[in-house]
């Protein structure tokens, strides 16, 4: 894996240290350290490198961590793309037609013959989009639904998602 720590090394160390000492022994202190960690990082994933610095300074067996951190799908274990698609393919969104939004967007990465059973995850060689599916976002009387950077976008068309894809496209690069 890339070494892409946005903070030094010796500054994250120290951010662990703290948020160690301050959540000691409470439930959860692992994911807030994990979720800093990650967040900690230009590319917005959990390294070899800081998963092994978090069980160094910790104390958690480098086991434990790696299990927490592959558990939840909230953390990633490779580099993320500047801009996240999220594509919901939960029931309701499939019925309206989330599977084509999918592979739209795929088409649009590059990826024309995209195969859902094959990837769940996929980031463009510029790091420039990560596209991901989720199960359901809980909004399903607005299906199909999709999230961008954050943002949920409602009864998406092909065609909008196409024009938000190719706006960021345009917004440029890191
Ligand atoms: S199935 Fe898409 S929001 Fe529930």
């Amino acid at each position: 894996m890339q070494k892409t720590l946005a903070a030094s090394p010796g500054t994250l160390r120290k951010r662990i240290k703290t948020l160690h000492e301050h959540y000691r022994d409470q439930p959860g202190a692992l994911l807030t350290i994990l979720e800093t960690v990650q967040d900690s990082d230009e590319c917005r994933y959990l390294s070899e490198e800081s998963l092994t610095m978090v069980s160094e300074v910790t104390g958690v067996p480098l086991s434990r961590v790696w299990s927490v951190a592959t558990f939840y799908s909230y953390f990633n274990l490779s580099p993320q793309g500047k801009h996240t698609i999220t594509v919901c393919r939960g029931t309701a969104c499939h019925t309206r037609g989330s599977l084509n939004l999918l592979r739209e967007a795929m088409a649009l990465m590059g990826v024309p013959d995209f195969r859902e059973d094959e990837e769940t995850v996929f980031t463009t060689a510029d790091r420039l989009f990560t596209v991901r599916v989720v199960a359901c976002f809980g909004q399903c009387a607005l299906a199909p639904v999709v999230e961008v950077d954050g943002v949920i976008y409602s009864r998406v068309t092909v065609s909008q998602l196409c024009s938000l894809i190719n706006g960021l496209r345009k917004g440029g690069k890191k």
